[in-house]
């Protein structure tokens, strides 16, 4: 009952009477209102008017493993998914298992984190619920050399995801940003554990802006969400699921190569920072030039005052100078 009860709810626009959903199931109004308490205890939010009715006014975004492998149209990729309430640093989880012997594919997910990690050292905002903090172990038979451009090829897996979940305009912003609106929307951070000629393993780690109305000021020049994007609550599930697919799609792309030549057309289409005056930082320094795209490699090319740069996807920072982009 409970389940129609919803199903009926979800499917109405504005307030539906006890009346009604007593005639269509032929069940009492007493029924009726403990089914809706106990949809208020599984986290829906119901508004109970009188002589209106019910009116479904929050649906929470439900994400369990069994649900992202509802989704999950993909071979290797995701399998298994665990979802764990709370978690130090998903990569850091994913690092643990594969040292205790995890396979390629292995996905982990967190409801939030406590020690989210960035890049360059810096934290990751991981509220409870907001987003999608995930880790992908990889076990790749390729160079270390070539492990870098796993962010770019992530990159363009969360783009089109995004997009299939309708969200406009998404564009990436290399090496390892996704961007909307000139804002971040999702960050990248891949870490690799091998030998001088050998990967162990690789840990790809992706967060995603889903469900945040605000952050915090330090912020909120720079982050957008899915939710201040389209106005909608998606299901996070669904997005996993279909990074998932996009990731595994791509990466048997870069495998042939072991680098970006199949793959290169389409980054370059979805590339912000290209031909835009850009300030680059790594560790020893700080220089402007123009971005003209990457090549097969996955570094950036980027046009200074003594020449012709090649900057590759490590420690290494990309800013627009006029502002984030
Ligand atoms: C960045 O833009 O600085 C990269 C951010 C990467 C954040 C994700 S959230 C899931 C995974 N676990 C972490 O601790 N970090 C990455």
């Amino acid at each position: 009952m409970r389940e129609e009860i919803l199903k009926l709810l979800q499917e109405t626009d504005g307030f539906l009477s006890g009346q009604e959903i007593s005639e269509r199931f032929g069940v009492s109004r007493t029924s009726i209102w403990k089914a809706i308490r106990q949809l208020e205890e599984a986290g829906y939010e119901i508004e109970a008017v009188r002589n209106k009715g019910y009116r479904l006014s929050f649906e929470p975004d439900f994400l369990t493993a069994a649900l992202v492998e509802k989704y999950l149209d993909t071979e290797w990729a995701g399998r298994p998914t665990q979802v764990f309430d709370e978690v130090d640093s998903t990569n850091s989880e994913v690092k643990r298992q594969a040292e205790d012997g995890a396979g390629h594919g292995l996905l982990v997910i967190g409801e939030q984190q406590s020690s989210g990690r960035g890049r360059r050292g810096r934290t990751w905002e991981s509220p409870k619920g907001a987003g999608i903090f995930m880790s992908l172990l990889l076990k790749p038979d390729i160079a270390p050399g070539h492990a870098s451009m796993l962010t770019l090829v992530m990159g363009l897996a969360v783009r089109d995801a995004l997009e299939q979940m309708g969200v406009p305009d998404v564009k990436i912003k290399w090496p390892n940003d996704i961007i909307c609106s000139g804002k971040k929307i999702c960050g990248i951070l891949t870490e690799m554990s091998a030998q001088m000629d050998y990967i162990n393993y690789i840990v790809v780690g992706v967060g995603i802006n889903v469900h945040n109305r605000e952050f915090p000021e330090a912020v909120e020049r720079v982050a957008t969400s899915v939710l201040q994007q389209t106005g909608r609550r998606i299901c996070r599930a669904e997005l996993a699921a279909k990074c998932m697919e996009q990731f595994e799609k791509y990466y048997a792309v870069f495998l042939k190569t072991e680098d970006l030549s199949g793959l290169l057309d389409l980054y370059q289409s979805h590339l912000v920072n290209c031909d835009r005056k850009v300030l680059v930082s790594d560790l020893k320094q700080d220089y402007t030039g123009i971005a003209r795209g990457i090549n097969a490699d996955g570094e950036l090319l980027v046009e200074t005052g003594d020449g012709l740069k090649y900057v590759s996807a490590g420690e290494v920072s990309v800013r627009g100078v006029y502002g984030y982009v």
